[in-house]
This record gives structure tokens, C-alpha cells and sequence, in this order.
């Protein structure tokens, strides 16, 4: 949430800002400022409410050749999207921008207001002048002047400080909100997201919490706030410049929809002994014994991760036949007094890597002695680097603020490892090797249905577009999946769309049905089809607007009906949410809105 980029160096300061922040535009998008510094301290503040774009108009008609500067790009948490509450925030000689929440801003606000002159609401502006009065127009070094507010601070935060006085450094710290540091030849690049620094660089530093960094064009020394030295740990990104970019689509939400045979593909890489009936996952690092005792599972995450943690414990219940399983959501559990049992093992699902209340689940389960298991995308993100073990679903850069490829992936992932608990339980081979085959063709399955169903579904998705309220059906596997895509059609094209498992229906949803709504039903062809349909009947007896979408051979007078063609029998859930990926992206385009970046979303919430 909220973007951060930083450069010192010898080129131009103000081309790398603007062009790192529309790379971490989809982390926020309310609104942006850089501030950069010529070699004499002079600086050059812009601003401009609403997208990168508006800014980067600003940017055209100010070029400077400053080669220094730091840059945000912003999602409101405390004052509306302004240019005055946009970030750089100025104290004094001090620019700062921050992503995270200070949570005991008000309290120091009233401390300093007194020295500074507040123009903004937010709680950034109270950190540069509690920073600025600790610096003392340059009497005391900027890193020592941010620890010292640092030390006074509390809640989360990722900050870049830069001062007039000195526009050889920056400094930057961390707690709770990540912060990369990339290092280059003569210069030093700073971001929230490693995507900012790819085709810049490909060697990045990425600050712990408790760490402050401080760069010039040559050097980075990074100390904790106790003013330990910290050795720095130079990584390698692997990303290219290709997977952020649109690659010819429109958008990236349809980019990263037809991307999953082969981001799933990736997932599945070396994962897989067909002959054998076999899944080796080797990063959860738990020894078979470890595995054999797993009693319990809680599978944590947010949004969407939470649908593919519900999906995938549907599907381990049916082969891990001792291990109970609860998925549970994030913001919920981490204030719920929970009792985990012995033997819990808690798999800890995030895309980003970063959503904080994921993240406080992790660390909550960790110190309670419970083995914490990374189901993430992002490599190198915190959750990837707390976990105990892990598996990485390697889907590549997830820029649309709606997921899709990683859902797909993340579900799979877990019932990989269902699979693997179930092996070491003794699970017979001939109920493991159904799933594992169905696993093994789940890429080119997708392939084949994304041939034809974007045809089929555009002129139905805009035949829906017109309706404000929609209901999503589903029953056992096909639940999650009308969850999942409730929330897809809500997030980009703002129809009030809810899931209800089918049969439910008479207990309570069945009294919206009339013509403002649709209703999206999910049908696989499996042991509860027919009970399904019943549900159906209801709808249709009371005038409802039935979208069936099945693989079945169904014979209903539904509104319109989509068939999909497939082989799979157990995983056929996983295809109809592709489906309604698809469904969602085309109403969305058929309102006209903007589908990578919905109002008030943004694409990792790294705040609470
Ligand atoms: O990065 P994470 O997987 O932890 O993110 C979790 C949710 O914030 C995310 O899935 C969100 O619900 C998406 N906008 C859904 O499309």
C-alpha cells in the first residue's frame, strides 16, 4: 500500500522516480509527489492529486538534472487524497515519505506543533518534523536524527528521508513495510517493491524491520535502531522487464488471466512424479515423521488467498483423512483468543508477501511454538522470509489490483500439499493419483478453455453489466470459487455481488430475487449436481436471472447458460473460476471502468 522510490546517483533523479512510481503505481494511486535536489540542496517538490500521469505532466513541464530524490506514490489512510496531503512532507530541511500508519501521531503532533507549522492531516507530516527536530538544521548527522524519532514512534512503517542540507545521502528505515535497496555501479536506487528497480539493476538489499539505511551514490551502511552494524546481504532479482509489462494486452488483469497454463505451469515445476503418483515439495522443510503427525491445519490469508485456502481445505479434507482443517481470515484471527492444538502445522498464504494483517497472523502462530508454512508469490518478501518453510507458487509479478494467476496457483499449492501429508499418512495411491494426474493436466485444461471462452463470454458479460446486484452460487468445491468470484465482480466493476453456498438459498438469500439481480450458479458435473439444480428451480420459480455456468449436461430454462468443455472431473472448480475471471473482466470493460486499478483498492495492504 502506498509506493516508495528513492535515487542517488549521477543520471537523472527525476526520470527514475517517475518511472519507478508508475511501476508501483498499482500499489496506490490517489495521489504522488517526488522531491528531488540539485548538487546544491535546491530542491523541487511536485505534486499532483490522482494518477502518476497527472504528476508526471507536472514533472514534463519542471525538468530538473538533479541526481537526487525521493518520490511516493500514495493510498489515503489519514486525510483525503490532496496534493497538500501527498507525500514528500516537509520539515524544515527535511523531505520525507512513508508508507505504514504512525499510530501515535496525534499525541506527538500536539507535542510539536509549537516548532512546525502543520499543513496536512497526516500522520507523515508529524514524522519529518519530529525527525527535523531531532536534526537541528544539520547539527547532528540526518541517520542519527531519524533513529532518535524513530525510537518514539510507534505503528509501521517504510520511510525515505532526504535533506537540503546534504544532497549527498538518504536515509531510509523499515518496520512493517517493506523497503529494497538496489545497488548499481555509481548509483543507489531505493523502493518499496523490487519492480521499481528491474531494468535498473538486479542487485537489491532488502532491509529487515528495526534496520535504517544510510545511502549515497557509492555506499550503503545499514545499522539496526540500536545502532548495531548490519552486514549487507546482496541478492539477485530474477524478474525481467517483460513480466511487468502488458505484453500487447489492454490490461494486465486479462495479461495475468491468459498467463496461468504457464504460471501454473511454473508452480508445478519439479513438483510432480507422474510415474511414481508422487508430489516432492522440498521447501515446507517438514521430515516425513513431522509431516505424519500433522493433526491440524489453519490456512491464513486475505481476499482472495482466503478463497484458495477454502478451496484448497475442501480438497484436503477428502484425501488427509485425520487432519482437520480450518482456513481462516487474517484480520479476524489475529484478535480471536484461538486455541491451536498440537500438531497444527498453519500454512500462511500471500501474493505479496506483505499484507499486514497475514503477516501478524504469521507471527502470532509462530511465537505460540505452532511450524508456519509460506504459500507466496513474491520472493523475498517478509512473509517469505519469516515462515519456517515454504512454498513459493512462482506466478511471476501479480500487477493487477485484482488476483487472479495467484489464486489459481496458491490453491494448488496447498492441495500439493494435502498430498504430501496424505502420502506420509499412508494414503492409498489409487486415491492420491486421481488428483495428482488431474493436477498434472490443470495447465493445458485452462489453455484449451481460454481458446474459447473469452469469445463465449464477452457478449454474455455484457448482457450482465447492466445489473447493479448479483448473487453467486456454489455448493462444496464450487463454494469457494462462487466466493472468489463475488469478490472479482465486486472489486473492478463495483456490482454488489455475494456468494451463497446453493443451499443456503432458502435460508435467508432466496428473499432478494427479483429484477435487479442476477444470479451466477455454478454447476460441476459431480455427486451433488442434481441437489444443485433443485436449488436452481427455486431461483427460476421466482423469476431470477440464471447464469449457468457447468460442464454437465444440464436441462434448464436458465437465462443463459456456458458450457465448458474439459476432461478433469475433481479440479473442474478451478476452471469455472477462471471463467469467472474472465466474466468479470469483460462487465468491467463493458462499463468502462478501470480494471487494473479500482477506486479505493490497492494491490498489497501492507496497513491494517
Ligand atoms: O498479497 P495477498 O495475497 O496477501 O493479498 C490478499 C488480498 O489483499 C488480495 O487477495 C485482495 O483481496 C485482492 N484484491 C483480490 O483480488
Amino acid at each position: 500500500m502506498c509506493g516508495i522510490v528513492g535515487y542517488i546517483g549521477n543520471k537523472n533523479a527525476q526520470d527514475f522516480l517517475i518511472g519507478g512510481l508508475k511501476r508501483l503505481e498499482y500499489r496506490g494511486y490517489d495521489s504522488a509527489g517526488i522531491v528531488t535536489e540539485d548538487d546544491s540542496g535546491q530542491p523541487t517538490l511536485l505534486k499532483a492529486k490522482g494518477k502518476i500521469a497527472n504528476l508526471e505532466a507536472k514533472v514534463a513541464k519542471a525538468k530538473r538534472e538533479d541526481h537526487a530524490g525521493i518520490g511516493h506514490t500514495r493510498w489515503a489512510t489519514h486525510g483525503e487524497p490532496s496534493e497538500t496531503n501527498a507525500h514528500p512532507h516537509q520539515a524544515g530541511s527535511i523531505y520525507l515519505v512513508h508508507n505504514g500508519i504512525i499510530e501515535n501521531y496525534k499525541e506527538l503532533k500536539s507535542k510539536l506543533s509549537t516548532e512546525h507549522n502543520f499543513v496536512s492531516e497526516t500522520d507523515t507530516e508529524v514524522l519529518a518534523a519530529l525527525i527535523n527536530s531531532f536534526y537541528q538544521d544539520g547539527k547532528y548527522p540526518l541517520s542519527n536524527a531519524v533513529v532518535q524519532a524513530l525510537k518514539l514512534v510507534r505503528g509501521t512503517y517504510g520511510i525515505a528521508v532526504i535533506s537540503t542540507l546534504n544532497s549527498s545521502e538518504l536515509v531510509a528505515a523499515r518496520a512493517g513495510s517493506p523497503l529494497v535497496i538496489g545497488v548499481g555501479e555509481t548509483e543507489t536506487f531505493l523502493a518499496s517493491d523490487a519492480s521499481a528497480l528491474i531494468g535498473h539493476t538486479k542487485k537489491a538489499i532488502y532491509l529487515n524491520d528495526g534496520e535504517v539505511a544510510t545511502i549515497t551514490a557509492n555506499q550503503i551502511n545499514i545499522k539496526t535502531l540500536d545502532s548495531q552494524p548490519v552486514s549487507a546481504r546482496v541478492e539477485t532479482i530474477q524478474t525481467d522487464l517483460s513480466a511487468i509489462q502488458k505484453g500487447g494486452y489492454d490490461h494486465f488483469l486479462i495479461k495475468e488471466i491468459m498467463e496461468q497454463p504457464d504460471s501454473l505451469a511454473e508452480t508445478l515445476r519439479g513438483r510432480i512424479d507422474l510415474e511414481n503418483s508422487l508430489i516432492r515439495l522440498g521447501g515446507p522443510n517438514l521430515s516425513q515423521q513431522e509431516l505424519k503427525n500433522i493433526k491440524n491445519i489453519i490456512i491464513v490469508g486475505c481476499g482472495t488467498a482466503f478463497h484458495a485456502g477454502m478451496l484448497a481445505s475442501y480438497y484436503i479434507e477428502r484425501f488427509a483423512d485425520d487432519v482437520t482443517i480450518q482456513p481462516v481470515i487474517a484480520s479476524e484471527f489475529r484478535y480471536r483468543e484461538a486455541h491451536i492444538p498440537e500438531n497444527s502445522v498453519a500454512l500462511i498464504v500471500s501474493q505479496s508477501g506483505e499484507t499486514a494483517d497475514t503477516l501478524a497472523c504469521l507471527r502470532e502462530i509462530k511465537s505460540q511454538g505452532v511450524k508456519t508454512i509460506g504459500i507466496v508469490n513474491a520472493i523475498g518478501s517478509t512473509i517469505a522470509r519469516e515462515v519456517d518453510g515454504g512454498t513459493y507458487v512462482h506466478v511471476g509479478p501479480e500487477v493487477s489490483v485484482a488476483s487472479t494467476k495467484a489464486f489459481t496457483s496458491q490453491a494448488i499449492a496447498m492441495i500439493m500439499f494435502g498430498i504430501t501429508i496424505a502420502e506420509a499418512k499412508g494414503a492409498k495411491k489409487s486415491l492420491l493419483a486421481p488428483y495428482i494426474e488431474e493436477i498434472a493436466q490443470l495447465p493445458a485444461e485452462i489453455h484449451q478453455l481460454l481458446q474459447t471462452v473469452p469469445g463465449q463470454i464477452r457478449p454474455l458479460a455484457e448482457r450482465y453489466a447492466k445489473y447493479d446486484h448479483a448473487i453467486y452460487l456454489g455448493r462444496d468445491t464450487a463454494y469457494p470459487i462462487a466466493m472468489e468470484g463475488a469478490l472479482k465482480l465486486k472489486e473492478i466493476s463495483y456490482i454488489d455481488a455475494n456468494a451463497y453456498p446453493t443451499g443456503e438459498l432458502k435460508h435467508g438469500p432466496l428473499a432478494l430475487v427479483d429484477d435487479r439481480f442476477f444470479e451466477l450458479v455454478l454447476l460441476p458435473d459431480d455427486h451433488l449436481l442434481d441437489k444443485s439444480i433443485s436449488g436452481v428451480q427455486e431461483v427460476l420459480a421466482r423469476g431470477g436471472k440464471i447464469f449457468a455456468i457447468t460442464n454437465g449436461e444440464i436441462d434448464l430454462p436458465a437465462d443463459s447458460t456456458l458450457k465448458i468443455d474439459t476432461k478433469l472431473k475433481l479440479l473442474t472448480p478451478v476452471l469455472f473460476n477462471v471463467v469467472c475471471q474472465l466474466f468479470a473482466y469483460y462487465v468491467t470493460i463493458a462499463k468502462g471502468f478501470d480494471v487494473d486499478q479500482p477506486r479505493n483498492l490497492a494491490k498489497s495492504v501492507t496497513v491494517e
